[in-house]
């Protein structure tokens, strides 16, 4: 084994062109949070770099749909990315972004060194562009007709209905999935990096050399090196990303997945003027935290970029994991079939903790794995709740009714089995968990943590302080048992604060002022010690460090999953909406006729209609009621254009209370219907009738 002096822990820089959701946490952010607050326990000289991938063409399409700019679009999405992370304490040192001044200098010198050297080839191929929207298409925006199953959708890459690989090519009738426009063969220039060159290095360096690695990364590199490499284009054409810094290349862009790993080094650049300790000595262990899409990027590209410029470390790991499926399906953002870190943060404050124990104790370290909202609340009530809080509930609450408040005394000369099982239990724990985090087994350290509580637990049961209390006052010389008890499920409290510390920071916190220790406690020299707290010490009232997560709560987020993902579908109109069914589900609780006959139902007809300033939602519409004018401000504006909508006759709730928005007096409201697809349609009579009638 290597001796390193200092640690460089990276997480992949996701893409600036949408939130993240709990399988970018679980997939790497996470784990890596793990490593890097235990190896800062350990007291290393750790760095821990983060940031924001913010060029590729997906953004600059985002952008273009969006009517926007790139910037626009990588502004917004780093903001709520970086504040999702923070709010789930992912503990980076740095959480930097590819759009910056450091970042472009840094991989267009990268490049350059790369060109001057050589290194690059020229090709001159032909290549799809669509003429409408002035852009080079990549495969996945082209569409046609499957010539295998007649698909009319199918992609340049792939037919997703019969799953035949395909190039665009093959396609009848392409199509820019774009603008519509029939893509057009186009000549252009690119500098492409011989990865075959260095396929003898890659192989004696992964294959020989880093057996160690996870099976699933060591087998997928392996894959990729037994079918041999070859020459990828570096450059693209796009106006979006780092300009190619040579005299002839305008219009050219680093290749997004050619900037964004040297961005790892522009971060650490920006952090640390030591940023060369961390890059280019020896003694540096480098870890590349990623999702298993990542791998050939972070175990082959990467590193053959590096090797050939020269003067940098390697990788000495990349534990990447698999995917984390929701409820049994693929993560699918175009589906919105995902769970979004800034809503649970929304839907359970106080809750990161329970994320982060459920994504790391079903992570997906060596399978894809499934997240369901059962198995959460399931390992929260029984695991959090049951297992670990209850233990450290009931030992202070004891603690308090029994030994007065304080630590009580160990008395020596007393020590039974059960106290020397439970005394070797803590000690051995530290070399177990400790062992398992320097693998990157974080589940099983998780586990090892909860399974000491566990043991709490049990010889809390054995020794029954309660009970034996209850002898004390026949027998004072009882009390002694019940001190060495508490005693011991103190220090064990005090060590499960440093071993959960790692993965469940505010816990540990809560636990710390429960204690009324310092920080310095979580000191990771401290596991195993039986020492913790000295007796006599005084300790602050219990503090419940989880609650109970009620059937109603994650049914109420399987409701919005399975809701959110239709929403989604009709704006997006793909081809992957699944079909609605109205559900019995969706029926309110039954009212009297009473109920019903409260509400005054009138036909009224739009007389204008406009939008509400600094309220994309909301029209102004003035309508005609037959008796009177009203104005009613409708949330209907994303439906419909103003000038389409005057004249048309609608039903509108005429008793319902005044209400202001956004300074406007509302005057009731209009009906309308919503389609399976999430279209809205006016509810109004068959003919045009006078306003002002009665609906019944
Ligand atoms: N943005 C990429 C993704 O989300 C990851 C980039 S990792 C880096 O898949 F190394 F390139 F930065
Ligand atoms: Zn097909």
């Amino acid at each position: 084994m290597k001796e390193y002096k200092r640690i460089l822990v990276t997480a992949a820089l996701p893409y600036a062109n949408g939130p993240v959701h709990i399988g970018h946490l679980a997939g790497c952010y996470i784990p890596a949070d793990i490593y890097v607050r235990y190896q800062r326990a350990q007291k290393r000289d750790i760095k821990f770099i983060g940031g924001s991938d913010e060029h590729g063409v997906p953004i600059t399409i985002r952008a273009m749909k969006e009517g926007v700019t790139p910037q626009q679009v990588v502004d917004k999405y780093h903001a709520i990315i970086k504040e999702s992370f923070e709010q789930m304490g992912i503990s980076f040192d740095i959480y930097s972004r590819t759009s910056n001044k450091v970042h472009h200098e840094t991989a267009a010198n990268f490049f350059k060194k790369l060109y001057d050297d050589g290194l690059f080839e020229e090709k001159e191929t032909e290549q799809y562009y669509d003429e409408k929207a002035k852009i080079f298409l990549a495969d996945r925006y082209i569409v046609g007709t499957c010539p295998v199953c007649a698909n009319p959708n199918a992609y340049g890459d792939q037919c997703e209905k019969c799953g035949s690989s395909l190039s665009p090519e093959q396609l009848i009738n392409p199509r820019s999935a774009l603008s519509d426009a029939v893509p057009v063969k186009k000549k252009t220039k690119h500098w492409y990096f011989p990865l075959q060159n260095y396929e003898p290095w890659l192989k004696e360096w992964i294959i020989e050399g880093h057996k160690e690695w996870k099976n699933n990364v060591y087998g997928q590199c392996k894959s990729w090196l037994d079918n041999g490499l070859q020459s990828r284009a570096m450059t693209r054409d796009s106006s979006w990303g780092i300009k190619v810094p040579l005299p002839d290349a305008e219009g050219k862009v680093l290749y997004v997945w050619f900037d964004a790993p040297i961005g790892y080094i522009s971060a650490t650049k920006e952090l640390t003027d030591k940023w060369d300790d961390y890059w280019c000595k020896e003694d540096t262990k480098l870890v590349h935290f990623i999702g298993k899409d990542n791998i050939v990027f972070h175990c082959i590209i990467f590193p053959a970029m590096l090797k050939a410029h020269g003067n940098f470390v390697l990788p000495d790991n990349v534990p990447a994991n698999e995917f984390l499926n929701i409820e049994g399906d693929k993560v699918s953002t175009s589906r919105n079939w995902a769970v979004w870190v800034h809503e649970y943060i929304k839907d359970f404050p106080d809750c990161e903790d329970v994320l982060r124990y459920v994504l790391c104790a079903n992570a997906p370290e060596t399978k894809d794995n499934d997240f369901t909202w059962k198995d959460f609340q399931d390992r929260n009530n029984n695991e959090l709740v049951s297992i670990f809080g209850n233990f450290v509930n009931r030992t202070f609450v004891l603690m308090h009714k029994l030994c007065g408040g304080k630590v009580p005394k160990l008395h020596e000369d007393i020590l039974d089995d059960d106290d020397r099982w439970i005394m070797k239990e803590i000690e051995s724990s530290k070399l177990k968990v400790e062992s398992l985090l320097e693998e990157y087994k974080f589940r099983d350290a998780l586990y090892e943590v909860i399974d000491l509580s566990r043991k709490g637990n049990q010889y809390m049961q054995k020794k029954e302080p309660w009970i034996v209390a209850k002898s004390v006052a026949e027998n004072p010389e009882a009390q002694k048992s019940i001190d060495n008890s508490l005693h011991l499920c103190l220090q064990l409290t005090a060590n499960l604060a440093i071993l959960i510390n790692p993965f469940l920071p505010n816990t540990a916190k809560k636990m710390l002022i429960m204690l009324k220790v310092v920080d310095k406690m979580l000191d990771w020299e401290n596991a195993g010690k039986l020492k913790l707290l000295s007796v006599g010490y005084s300790l602050r009232a219990p503090e419940l460090l989880f609650r109970k997560i009620e059937d109603a709560e994650v049914a109420a987020q399987v409701e919005r999953l399975k809701n959110g993902s239709k929403t989604q579908n009709a704006e997006s109109g793909t081809q992957e909406q699944k079909s609605v069914e109205p559900s019995a589900l969706s029926i309110k609780p039954s009212i009297q006729f009473d109920d019903f006959a409260k509400i005054d139902l009138k036909v009224g007809t739009i007389l204008s209609a406009e939008k509400v300033e600094r309220a994309d939602k909301l029209l102004k519409l003035e309508i005609d009621m037959g008796f009177e004018k009203r104005t009613i401000v409708s949330g209907i504006a994303m439906h419909f254009k103003p000038e389409d909508i005057v004249g048309k006759q609608v039903v509108v709730v005429a008793n319902l209370a005044p209400r202001k928005m956004r300074g406007i007096e509302s005057n009731g409201m209009i009906l309308m219907a919503e389609d399976a697809a999430g279209k809205l349609h006016f509810v109004k009579p068959e003919n045009v009738i006078n306003p002002g009638s009665g609906v019944s």
